[in-house]
This record gives structure tokens, sequence and C-alpha cells, in this order.
């Protein structure tokens, strides 16, 4: 037995030796310009989202100047490139293709913001499965994914892109994706490198305006926005992109805290780190940099291996070497860095190895694909509100189908669409009709998304007065979230709060299907409306899903993972907030407390919230025991019970609340969730297991760990409507 675990070990540490090989003696023979060649990133035209530098990166791969192409698309085009840097560049290093596949690459999946609303993890892996499925057959090795930043201002467009307002939920959707993009073997030919991004903070950004200022105490920064990084990289996520924000004064792409201190030393990451789009130029704008050699000083020293559109590694690297500025160590250890990752992706063995036509061709839009797009969208739609059972609708009943986005198909990809075709998509009315029948259908624009336009109403109310049911599709388009897509407000666009009240004056029942990226504040329209379910932007299939949500066909199941407040002067305005020190007595009249006098504190919907076409009742909680010891778990289960006339899911989700801490405690922190198919008329207990990694926080002298003292534990349907429970923890 020994000595098969012998010869086990002495394999695997030849198999590493051979590994450590491949790249060592590659660096051996590098020129100092090849070096610098595998530590730049530049894009091709074909797509961009920031400046566009002049250099000609055909001639640069040539020479093995640039070892790393993003936005390049399509097998023939990667080959044609792949060949020049393996056949026409003097040691045939491979090249990188990224590509932002954020919510799919042709077929189009939710949006990150409505996929973590399933609160659905085997769906979540299975879209990002898929996506990089589609990517790698297309010639791409390495997606800019996850995005796992905290967002907490619906202002902030790029609050689209991520997992919502909750750590624990971000860092489960985080180690989700990563599964699904890079599998269990990344040199497999249908697994991609993911990318886990903007690190850090960058969804704090001030007043949620894009790429702003960041100011925080490192408690939060650790506590809250720090952890969903983690978490990818834990799950084996290889590499890291910087933000563009500044973080306590320093930019992140060159802040020796983050990258140094927190990423390397702490986490001992030893990936890939890329900065985002020229932001090495930008700290320039930022003040933190003299010039392009500083930054690019700063950002190798601090830690950043790959350049991504700055060129600024090309420009200067050389000469702060000369200067002493940076060290030879120092580009070593990012070259290293690169070529690992090339390594293990497999591109040393055949840099061709995501280079066929044949594939790419069955896998883009494959059946089972669509068939997916088609059910994560059904699992990602929340429903919001419905009053007298209005949903689902009877088929046959006779719809005014109303609104500016009931005919969108582009819309409906959302932000980062990466290649999907829209005319892939069908659109709400296509798909309406075609259920309902067209001739039970009838559609008015009303109104554009945006602008003053009201001609249309009067069509639209005519239409809404002779159907028995108004079905509204309203919201935002694709391109109002999503990076640089901030608004200073957040109710629908345009005249659409209008046209909705209009209507609304037929005292017809209305339905209102809202497409949009971000949480709106919905506190008037909500009042107009009988019905409304959240589709966010839906994906490929997501109009078809709606549709058939609409007619009962597919049962909504999904919760917010981030708040929906009642108005934007709320914000920012998160589940997990905490305590004041008033009221003093929640009964006392006393005026001097926490809270506006025009609005009251709590939200609109509350994060964790949404409606199924079925009705789930909880017991109360049962503990194992009262007290814990170190050491020691509880256990806390609810029996969840179906009475209502469907088959339905229900998240069951657990928070916890430290009573008393060295540091104030949030009202309530999420711990535990787990999604459930009950049949009507079934129930099922639910236990969850509370122990030492529930219970830990930063404590006041920056340790992670427990303190003695009384916890509540909530159990429920949302963050709101829960049932509670008291322990000791000793
Ligand atoms: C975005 C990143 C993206 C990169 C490459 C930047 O503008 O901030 O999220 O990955 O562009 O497209």
């Amino acid at each position: 037995m020994n000595q098969i675990i012998y010869l086990f070990l002495l394999a695997v540490s030849f198999c590493f030796s051979v590994q450590a090989d491949t790249v060592e003696r590659l660096l051996e023979k590098m020129t100092l310009d090849e070096k610098i060649g595998q530590l730049n990133l530049y894009s091709s035209p074909w797509e961009n989202t920031g400046p566009i530098e002049g250099r000609s990166y055909v001639s640069e791969v040539r020479s093995g100047l640039c070892g790393n192409i993003l936005n390049l698309i399509n097998v023939g085009h990667v080959r044609q490139m792949q060949r020049l840097a393996v056949e026409e560049s003097r040691l045939g290093i491979p090249l990188l293709f990224g590509y932002d596949v954020i919510h799919g690459y042709k077929t189009i999946f939710p949006i990150p913001l409505g996929l973590a609303s399933s609160w659905d993890m085997g769906a979540i892996e299975k879209a990002a499965r898929i996506a990089a499925v589609e990517a790698a057959a297309s010639g791409i090795n390495w997606t800019y994914a996850p995005m796992v930043d905290i967002a907490r201002d619906p202002r902030w467009g790029r609050i689209a892109e991520g997992a919502g307002e909750d750590t624990f939920l971000a860092c489960e959707v985080a180690k989700a994706n990563v599964r699904g993009f890079q599998g269990d073997d990344l040199a497999e030919i249908s697994t991609i490198a993911a990318c886990v991004k903007h690190f850090a903070a960058y969804g704090a950004a001030q007043a949620g305006r894009d790429y702003h200022t960041v100011d925080m105490s490192e408690r939060m920064l650790r506590e809250t926005y720090l952890p969903p990084f983690k978490a990818a990289l834990d799950a084996g996520c290889v590499s890291v992109m910087t933000a563009f924000n500044e973080l306590d004064g320093i930019p992140a792409t060159a802040n020796p805290f983050l990258l140094k201190t927190v990423l390397r030393d702490e986490w001992n990451f030893d990936g890939v780190v890329v900065t985002d789009y020229s932001s090495i130029n930008e700290m320039l704008n930022h003040g933190s940099a003299a010039d392009q050699a500083d930054a690019a000083a700063q950002a190798l020293v601090a830690g950043v291996d790959m350049d991504m559109m700055s060129s600024a590694y090309v420009y200067h690297l050389k000469q702060l070497l000369t200067e002493g500025r940076v060290t030879m160590d120092q580009i070593d250890e990012s070259v290293r860095n690169v070529l690992r990752l090339k390594e293990k992706l497999g591109l040393f063995d055949d840099p061709y190895r995501y280079c066929d036509e044949q594939r790419e061709q069955e896998k883009q839009y494959a059946k089972e694909h669509l068939d997916a797009s088609y059910e994560i969208a059904g699992k990602s739609m929340v429903l919001l509100k419905n009053s007298n059972q209005l949903l689902p609708l009877d088929e046959g009943t006779r719809i005014a189908l109303i609104g500016p986005l009931a005919t969108a198909r582009g819309d409906l990809l959302g932000t980062w669409g990466a290649r999907g075709n829209w005319e892939m998509a069908t659109s709400v009315l296509d798909a309406m009709s075609q259920l309902n029948g067209h001739d039970r259908v009838d559609y008015a624009q009303g109104c554009g998304v945006e602008g003053t336009d009201i001609s249309g109403f009067a069509e639209a109310v005519a239409l809404a007065a002779k159907n028995d049911v108004v079905v509204m599709v309203l919201g935002e388009t694709a391109g109002m979230s999503g990076e640089a897509s901030s608004r200073s407000r957040i109710g629908l666009p345009g005249v659409q709060s209008e046209l909705l009240e209009a209507v609304a004056q037929t005292g017809k029942p209305i339905v209102v299907l809202l497409l949009n990226g971000r949480p709106l504040a919905l506190e008037k329209e909500q009042a107009f409306a009988d019905a409304i379910l959240e589709a966010w932007h839906p994906g490929t299939e997501g109009g078809k899903a709606a549709a058939d949500m609409l007619f009962g066909k597919l049962v909504p199941s999904a919760k917010l993972p981030v708040t929906f407040p009642r108005s934007l002067g709320q914000v920012p305005i998160h589940y997990n907030m905490k305590n004041t020190g008033r009221p003093q007595n929640p009964v006392d009249p006393f005026p001097y407390v926490s809270r506006y006098m025009d609005c009251p504190n709590d939200p609109l919907y509350p994060f964790g919230f949404g409606l199924s076409y079925t009705e789930f009742r909880y017991s109360e909680i049962r503990l194992d025991k009262a007290e814990l010891k170190p050491g020691e778990t509880l256990t806390a289960s609810v029996t969840v019970s179906n009475v209502g006339d469907v088959d339905g899911e229900e998240v069951v989700q657990l928070y916890i609340q430290d009573l008393v801490g060295s540091v104030t405690r949030p009202v309530k922190e999420l711990k535990g969730f787990k999604k459930i198919l009950l049949k009507k008329g079934g129930s099922q207990t639910v236990e969850f297991r509370i122990g030492e990694k529930e219970l830990t926080f930063l404590r006041r002298d920056m340790t992670w760990g427990t303190e003695p003292g009384d916890f509540k534990v909530f159990i429920g349907t949302n963050s709101r409507d829960v049932k509670t429970a008291v322990f000791t923890l000793r």
C-alpha cells in the first residue's frame, strides 16, 4: 500500500516538474522584449469598451510583443492570429484569446442579476457551462467573468452584471460560475479560464456613478466586498481583473494592499492578475501617477501581471528595469503566471485546440442550449405582486398588450450580449400571440422607452378598454444598464409611468411585465398594477419564458437578490443594515428617531422577496439545542408546506443576527438557503446546520472568529417575512 502511495506521489511530483520545466525552459530562452510581450493584452478592433491604441497588434504578435488578444471572435480569425504567434514569432508562444462571456456567448441567458434571482446554483453553473462550451468552440479560451462586485446602489448600471447586494449569495454564485466556466479540467476543450473581477470594491462607486471614487472601511471591505473574490479563487478561478476605481486614495490597479497584502500574501493567489481596460493609463487621470512610466512601474510592483490596452508595459518596462524601478524578478514572476495559465489551458500541447470550425457550427445555439436558456429564464423571473391571483392568465383571455418593450428582441439580451443574435429572440408580443392566438392579443406601443411623446396614449387606452386584461411591457433598454450606464433616476424612464396611469383609468386588470437591469423605484406604479412580474433582461428564450409564465406554463420561483427601494432617496438600502440608537424604545412617540419624514424606512420589496402561483406555509423554527459550545453545531429546522393549488419551488432562507458584539452587527445576515420543489399539498422539513462558519465575523481586533452570546435565527420566505428563534453560544 505504502509503495502505491509512494509511486503515486512520485508520478504527481514528476508531472509538476515537467510542467514547471516547460515554463522555466521557455523563460530562459526569452528576450526581455518577448517577456514584456507576454504581459501585454490588446483588443482587436472588433469590439471595444475604451480607447483604442494606435499600435498594430498583428505585427506585434509576429514579433512577440503581444502575447494576448481580446475581442477577437470566430475560429477563422482566432486560428489566423494563433498561427502568427505560433508559426511566425520566434518562440512560437500561443496567444490567450479573451472575451467578455458574461451570461452566454451565442445563446444568451438572463443578465447576471437575473441569474442570481434564481437562487439556483445548478442553473447558474449550467448557464456558465454552456457559455463556455459555445465560446470555446468559437476559439475563446479566457472569459472576463464572473463579475462579483457587491452592488447596493441601483443607479450604478453595472449592478446588472453581478449577484446583487448580499455577500453570502454572491459567494455561492461566484463559485457556481467558476465551476461552470472552468469545469474540472481547464485543459479540456470545452472549458475556458475564468477571471473574477473587478478587484475590488468597484460596486461601491460614489453616488452610483460608474468609475467613481470608492472609500470604505477595511472592515466593510473585508466583510462585504472581498469574500466573493475569495470564493471564486477557492473554486479554482485562475485569474483576477483589477478595478477602475481608486480605493482609499490608491487606484485598485496599483493598490499594494489589495494586490499584494490581500491577494498574493493572505490568499496565496498565484494566477494571472490583469488590469481592466486601459486602467494603468487612467492612473494619470486619477492623479496617482506622474506619467505612463510611473503608472506602469506602480502596477507591476503592486503585482499586476498583464496590461490590458494601456501599452504601458510595452513602452516602459525596459527603461524602468534599466532605472532599477522594477526588477527582473518581478517581470519574470508575471511572465511565469501568464505562461502557466497558457500551459493549464493546454495551449502548449495544441495551440489550435479551440479552433475547430465544425465544432463551432455544431455548438452555437445547440438545441439543448436554447432549452436551457428558456428554462433558466423562467427560473430568474420574480413575481413581485399578484393581487386577486390575476396571474396566471387563462388562455383565451383577450389581452391588450401595451408598452414600448413588448416588441423588443435585442433588449431581451441585456448588457454584454456577447455574440448573441437578437434575431434568435422572440418578442413578448410574438410569444404571447403564438400562445394565446393572434386575434386575442391586441398590441399598442403607447410610448417609447424614453422621451416625452404621449401621442400613442389614446390608442393604448382604447385598446385596454376593449379587452379583458392589460399586459404592459415596461422597463429599460439593454443599454440603460451595464458599463457606463448609470442613471440618476431609477423610476421607469420616459413617460412609461404616465402611460401606466392613463391605462389604469380604464379600470381593467393590469399586469406589468418588467424588462430592466436594475432595481427600479416603483412605489407609485405598483399601486396601478394588479400584478408585476420582474423578468430582467431574460436572454434569447426569455420572451417565450415570460409569455409562458404569464399563462401559467411556468411557475415563478425566483427571489430578489437586491432590495427594491420605494424611492431613490432611500439608497443605499439593503436588508443587512445596522440598528441605530434611535428609537430607544419602539413604542415611544419621541420624534428624534432615525427615519425620513416623507417616506418609511422599509423598502418596497425586500431582499429575498418573490411570490409564486402557489402558497407556502412555514412552521415555527425548531432548534435541536438552545446552547452551543465552540466547535459544536446546532440544527435549525422548519417544515414548509405547499398549501396552494399548483406545484412550486420555494427558496427557504436562513438569516442570523449576533445580538451583541465587540463591533455592532447587521440586523440579519443571510447564512444559508435551500431551493426546494414542493408538490401541491406536500410538505418538507428543511434543516440548516449552524456552527462556527455561520457565526464568525471580523471582530474588533480585525481577526475572524466568534464571540459568545445570544444569536437570533430567522428562517423564512424572504428577508422580511420570517420565523425566529434564539440560541446562546457559550
Ligand atoms: C470592463 C471589463 C471588461 C473589459 C474588457 C472594461 O471596460 O470594465 O469588465 O472585462 O472592459 O472588455
